[in-house]
């Protein structure tokens, strides 16, 4: 089959190289792609936005299946639109996508169906909002209802810090109108862990959990940002703690959104928290995590082709999805000022090929003549895959150790909990 992949960052080059290796698969597009992504996939220099253009481009092609990698094609109904013109399509619906989309959303509907998460309120009043945080006292956490690029939750230590977090986000400064609602959580304690899972409507298959690292420095210090490294699998969500968040939190969940009648398709990640009371929901989001992916789908035996093919037409089942023994673990190479800014354009050094135990993906990077330079906030994601995760850590550090690029920053503790 011929499938095209639309997006352009370390998640999209991953899942178009684990494409471009499934013996069902033929061809690999991706819209729009990246420079890095053509040793995988052929780009198509388009603007997803122009559904029409879109839809005669992948007619023409005769593509068989499109993966929708990032949250703003999903949330925006793109899946919807292919589907109309019935072109298989592995993400979900607009109407399912508000998971992610909309906090306010999510967590209704897990208070709806009884789904483990942090007790929360909504608010559009400031005052109100402050109200709520000195009867529930700190600390607390403050999230932007919509789209913030993994930047709209603030985990605040004061009463104080929490009502600034409400002043920037309801007056429109922070986030503009993904920020005009905000939901105000009860902190849970625990570790995180990341579990995706392959959804066709009704049948939910699991992947195997990983632990993403959101802040930007060493002994998660420092703003939240989109991840800046993970591993996989992740101990601390062994299988029993596995079994109980697919029973008690993915499965209903997959449920529940049948019962509202928007079945889900794609891939499902929940961001949990392993409380001691057991998991509970962090988030939920409507794709493949960035950079879960890089370590979940190296890791993955099987067709991915025939498995996302499965989830779009309805026929997935657990046979399809195997694991490999090992582990695999990704560091990010991130630029200089990430997350508040990133700079553009710095030229990178070293050694950015792939062999069998180390993949180079690029999330923002783009080529100048002959050589790649920096092009976003996240630039590389640097990947291991090693008989045990220790090996695999070892093998992604001596390769990033054999890459430059000024004020490049990552992280040297990743996967260090797991170690525990
Ligand atoms: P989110 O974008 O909702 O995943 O939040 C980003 C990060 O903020 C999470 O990965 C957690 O580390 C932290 N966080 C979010 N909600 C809570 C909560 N209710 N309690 C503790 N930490 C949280
Ligand atoms: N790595 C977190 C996310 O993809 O949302």
């Amino acid at each position: 089959m011929k499938v095209c992949v639309i997006g352009n960052g370390g998640r999209e080059h991953t899942i178009a190289w684990r494409l471009s290796i499934s013996p069902s698969v033929e061809a690999v597009y991706a819209v729009p792609g990246s420079d890095a992504m053509r040793d995988v996939a052929e780009s198509i220099a388009q603007d997803w936005t122009n559904t029409e253009m879109l839809i005669a481009t992948l007619k023409q092609h005769e593509v068989d299946l499109v993966v929708i990698g990032p949250e703003a094609p999903l949330v925006a109904g793109l899946a919807d639109e292919l589907g109309k013109a019935n072109i298989p399509v592995f993400g979900p619906s607009k109407r399912a996508a508000q998971l992610e989309g909309s906090k306010v959303f999510a967590k209704d509907l897990m208070k709806k169906y009884d789904i483990p998460t942090a007790a929360y309120g909504v608010f559009s009043d400031a005052a109100e909002a402050k109200a709520f945080i000195d009867r529930t006292g700190a600390p607390i956490v403050v999230k932007a209802d919509g789209l913030a690029a993994g930047k709209g939750v603030v985990v605040t230590m004061t009463v104080e810090e929490a009502h600034c977090a409400v002043d920037d986000m309801l007056s429109g400064n922070r986030f503009g109108d993904a920020g005009s609602t905000v939901v105000i959580e009860e902190f849970m304690v625990g570790e995180e862990a990341s579990l995706l899972a392959f959804v066709d409507g009704t049948t939910i298959v699991p992947m195997i959990a990983s632990q993403d690292h959101k802040r930007i420095f060493d002994g998660d210090k420092g703003p939240n940002t989109g991840g800046m490294g993970t591993y996989a699998p992740a101990p601390v969500l062994t299988d029993e703690l596995r079994a109980v968040a697919m029973r008690t939190i993915l499965e209903p969940m997959v449920k529940a959104l049948a019962e509202e009648g928007m079945p889900y398709v794609g891939c499902l990640y929940a961001g949990l928290m392993i409380t001691d009371e057991g998991p509970k929901v962090v988030e939920f989001n409507a794709r493949f995590g960035d950079p879960e992916t890089q370590v979940v789908l190296p890791l993955l035996e099987g067709d991915l082709g025939e498995i996302m093919m499965a989830c779009a037409i309805g026929s997935l089942s657990a046979d399809q999805v195997k694991w490999k023994d090992g582990s695999a673990a990704c560091v990010i190479l991130a630029s200089k000022g990430y997350p508040e800014m990133s700079s553009k354009g710095d030229i990178i050094g070293g050694d950015l090929s792939n062999d069998e135990h180390t993949f180079v993906f690029h999330s923002g990077t783009r080529l100048e003549g002959d050589h790649f330079v920096t092009n976003g906030g996240r630039v590389l994601g640097v990947v291991g895959v090693g008989e045990d995760l220790k090996k695999a850590l070892e093998i992604a550090y001596n390769r990033v150790h054999r890459i430059t690029f000024d004020g490049m920053q990552y992280r040297k503790d990743i996967g260090a909990k797991a170690f525990k």
